[in-house]
Parts: C-alpha cells; sequence; structure tokens
C-alpha cells in the first residue's frame, strides 16, 4: 500500500520531512506545503531552501504550486526541474479567503473556462519537457456538484494523479467528506485517484474502503498522520501500536532544531504548540497537563510539563 504525507503549510517543512523520516519512515511520496509565484519571483528564498534537494535527502518529495497564472507556474516548474524535480503538484484546494479571492486554490475551482486554458498551458509545457503534474482538489467551490464538470475538465489532461479530498471549499476541513463523490471518480476517472480526507486510523481506512468495494491505495494522509506518526506503519502493517518512545524522539528532534534557527522562546513554543494541539488526543487522560503546556511562555516550563508528565511514562 502506498502512503502519501499531505502537504500542511506550517508544519510539514522540511525539518519536519526529514526527522519524520528517519524516526517512521514507511511514506512514499511527500507533498510540499504550496509555493506562490508571483511576477519575477518564481520562488522565494526561503521556499527554495525547503525545496533544494540538499534539504531533502532519501526524500521522496513532490513541491506543490499554488498559482492561476499558467506563466508564473512555468516559471516556477522551471526552477524546480533545475532542482532535478520530475514532478510537480497544482493546488486546487486551499480555501483560505485571501487565496480564494484571488481565484487560486479552491477559487480556481469556481472559474471552469479559465482553469481549462490553465491546464491547457501547464499540460503543453509538462508533455514537452517530460514532466509530471497532479492535481490535488476539492470537489467544488459551493457546491459539489461542480465536481461532474471538473473531472470532465480533468479527464481531458495526462494528470499523473488526482488526489480528491471530498469537501468544498465551505467545508474547509471540517464534517464528513462527502464519499459519494469519490465514489463517482472512482467509476468516471480517467486518471489514476488518490483518496485524501480523514483517515486517522486503519478502521478509517478499513470502513473508507469496504464503503467504496476497493482497498483505497494510494491514499494521502496528512492530520491523521501528525495525531499518529505512527499510523503509516500500522496502515501497512509494520506495526500494531503507537510508539511513544518513537514520538519522543520526533518531539525532541523538532524542538531542537527550531531552537536552532528561531528565537525568542516563544516563536518555538508556537511551533510546539502547534503540533500539541494534534498529539493531546494520544494523552486524553492528562488534558489538564496540555492545556498547561499550551499556555508556556518559557523553555523551563513548557519542558517540566513535557519531560515530567507527558513524555516519560509512557516512552
Ligand atoms: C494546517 C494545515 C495546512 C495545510 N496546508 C496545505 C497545503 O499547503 N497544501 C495543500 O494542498 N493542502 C494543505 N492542507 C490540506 C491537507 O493537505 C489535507 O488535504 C487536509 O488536511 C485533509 O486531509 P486529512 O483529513 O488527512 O488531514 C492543509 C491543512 C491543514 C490543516
Amino acid at each position: 500500500m502506498k502512503i502519501y504525507f499531505a502537504p500542511l503549510e506550517g508544519i510539514t517543512n522540511h525539518i519536519f520531512r526529514n526527522t519524520y523520516n528517519e524516526i517512521y519512515g514507511n511514506i512514499d511520496k511527500y507533498f510540499a506545503p504550496f509555493i506562490s509565484p508571483s511576477e519575477n519571483c518564481p520562488l522565494t528564498p526561503r521556499e527554495r531552501k525547503d525545496l533544494v534537494p540538499e534539504n531533502n535527502i532519501g526524500i521522496n518529495l513532490v513541491p506543490q504550486i499554488l498559482c492561476s497564472r499558467s506563466d508564473y507556474f512555468i516559471e516556477s516548474a522551471k526552477e524546480l526541474q533545475k532542482m532535478g524535480y520530475r514532478e510537480l503538484n497544482l493546488n486546487l484546494g486551499c480555501p483560505s479567503g485571501t487565496v480564494c479571492s484571488k481565484t487560486k486554490g479552491a477559487g480556481f475551482l469556481k472559474e471552469p473556462t479559465l482553469l481549462q486554458s490553465f491546464l491547457d498551458d501547464i499540460y503543453s509545457y509538462s508533455e514537452s519537457e517530460n514532466m509530471k503534474i497532479s492535481l490535488k482538489t476539492r470537489l467544488g467551490f459551493q457546491d459539489p456538484e461542480e465536481f461532474y464538470n471538473l473531472l470532465e475538465i480533468f479527464n481531458s489532461f495526462p494528470v499523473s494523479e488526482l488526489i480528491v479530498h471530498p469537501r468544498i471549499r465551505t467545508d474547509y476541513y471540517k464534517g464528513e467528506p462527502r464519499k459519494e463523490y469519490f465514489a463517482y471518480a472512482l467509476e468516471h476517472s480517467d486518471n489514476p485517484l488518490v483518496y485524501n480526507g480523514n483517515i486517522c486510523s486503519v478502521n478509517d481506512h478499513k470502513k473508507l474502503s469496504d464503503s467504496f468495494s476497493v482497498s483505497l491505495d494510494p491514499v494521502m494522509l496528512g492530520r491523521g498522520l501528525i495525531t499518529d506518526p505512527s499510523l503509516s506503519g500500522k496502515l501497512k502493517g509494520v506495526t500494531s501500536e503507537t510508539d511513544f518512545s518513537k514520538l519522543k524522539r520526533l518531539h525532541d528532534t523538532l524542538y531542537h532544531e527550531y531552537q536552532k534557527i528561531m528565537s525568542p522562546d516563544i516563536n518555538v513554543l508556537f511551533k510546539m504548540r502547534e503540533l500539541w494541539t494534534y498529539w493531546r488526543v494520544l494523552f486524553e487522560d492528562k488534558d489538564r497537563d496540555i492545556k498547561r503546556l499550551l499556555k508556556a511562555k518559557k523553555y523551563a516550563e513548557y519542558e517540566s510539563i513535557v519531560y515530567s508528565v507527558l513524555l516519560t511514562d509512557k516512552s
């Protein structure tokens, strides 16, 4: 079974990817959080640093582009091509207001004619350069029925993989995924499909697979994999338990790596807090400590909670 790590802006940067890959592995492809090219700036120095091969050794990485101008996309793609990338992903799912108002991300889905001509341009480029382009899409902008037309458009291009997050923009990341539309894609997509959305356990994968009468493979996992980093190993049958000693290693490595590049304390703690909002479900009986931890402003305070309460007895 193939498992793809979803792009999570602010979380799955190269530091996270390298750390996760070394400790857990079992990921077939990592998708980098989106880069957003603009005029004369195909890639910012920060985006470049995150994507350069030296910072992603041993990682099968697919850069993701968020954009609605094909000339910007192609300029960016050329830079990524120079770095050695042969596969890129287009973001057609980002629900943020500032992104959608610029006809990007999920906002691009409400302009199918523009989208079609954008895809015409970028697939002409990719075919001529022997590059692969995959798409990561929602069902539509405000109505899931938009998906029927969108799928027809996608079917007219050599999409290397169509990753479907079966929600519309206004769903953001909440509620039940609209599974029936993924079932429609399974029947009508001419391109290889990847399911993404709310797989947080082996049982979630099984229930979804049963409901589609296929074993979903590949799958893309995001929040479920942050919450339980052992999930990839569980889905691949390599392990059956959440490994708390590995979680401690993941925590410690990220905590120390972020300290090397960030200051003051509070900025590092913001980064760690975001992770703890996911990890807290693994420590249900310690919710009071987690609440204190989420408020910590200094390393000493944070560490005394993490190492005396949370990551000791379980690891
Ligand atoms: C904090 C956060 C950041 C995200 N950043 C990106 C991104 O950069 N590109 C993208 O395509 N999707 C992004 N997503 C969406 C995820 O990749 C994924 O599609 C979504 O979380 C649903 O999958 P899941 O239920 O497995 O988490 C983000 C989601 C979250 C919660």
